[in-house]
């Protein structure tokens, strides 16, 4: 996305009791974060525009109805936001609890510590998930093995679309899309079509963009995750690079 500077009009708001002040035009999740408050997301990031899918990022406003997603809520002068309560928690739970169980996950004290799916599924506390580990492989068509530098596997996909933003508003190649509808819809680089066959430059945004583990880099396959990795944004574009460190 084009860089945009932030408002000059400051709005003061309360999240979780604490009082914070950001720019006008701020999200909530953004202001939370400044505010200490770490809120649990899946389809947003630092690098991409809010879309507002995954429905982990809730929040609760004194005196409005629902539960907004804090990603895509703007602050607004004086408002009381709650990032926890009873519903929240629940309704975290919830969400995450759909996500797991449609993923091919053998429990959820697997070790996936390159993933954020399961990580995030322990931050709201889920310890039970009712509907079965991989009980569902709708998805399941087989692994996309075909790009040299990373592989694709669609049963592990949470159609969060992070990485075909990430190939649009980074890269500004349109190569990959979401196909099919509801429970069956998935990532595709194309109908009938690999990753190498596709309008993919290899850029590798959609792998650094996706929380789930189902676009990884073959170095990561076969040598394991680095022991941290740095993402830097520099004064001369928007997009940030990414660095491993091993
Ligand atoms: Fe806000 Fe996904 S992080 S809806």
């Amino acid at each position: 996305g084009t860089p945009r500077s932030p408002s000059e009009t400051m709005v003061t708001l309360t999240i979780d009791g604490k009082s914070v002040t950001v720019p006008e035009g701020t999200s909530i999740m953004r202001a939370a974060m400044e505010a200490g408050t770490e809120i649990p997301k899946l389809c947003a990031t630092d690098m991409l525009d809010a879309y507002g899918s995954c429905r982990l990022c809730l929040i609760e406003i004194e005196g409005r109805n629902g539960t907004p997603a804090s990603c895509t809520t703007p602050v607004a002068e004086g408002i009381v936001v709650a990032t926890t309560s009873e519903r929240l928690d629940r309704i975290r739970k919830g969400v995450m609890e759909l996500y797991v169980s449609d993923h091919p996950v053998e429990s959820l004290e697997e070790d996936t510590e390159e993933f954020d799916l399961l990580d995030i599924a322990r931050k709201v506390e889920l310890d039970e998930v009712r509907y079965g580990f991989d009980a569902v492989r709708h998805r399941d068509s087989g692994i996309d093995d075909s790009n040299p530098y990373f592989s694709y596997d669609p049963a592990k996909c949470i159609v969060c679309s992070r990485c075909v933003r990430a190939c649009e508003d980074i890269q500004g190649t349109f190569a990959l899309t979401i196909a099919g509808r509801g429970f069956s819809s998935v990532m595709t680089a194309g109908t009938d079509q690999s990753f190498l066959e596709s309008d993919c430059v290899s850029c590798g945004a959609c792998v650094q963009a996706c929380p789930a583990g189902s676009l990884i880099e073959k170095t990561v396959i076969e040598k394991g995750k680095p022991e941290w990795s740095k993402i830097t944004t520099c004064a001369y574009c928007g997009v940030g690079c990414a660095f491993k460190v091993e």
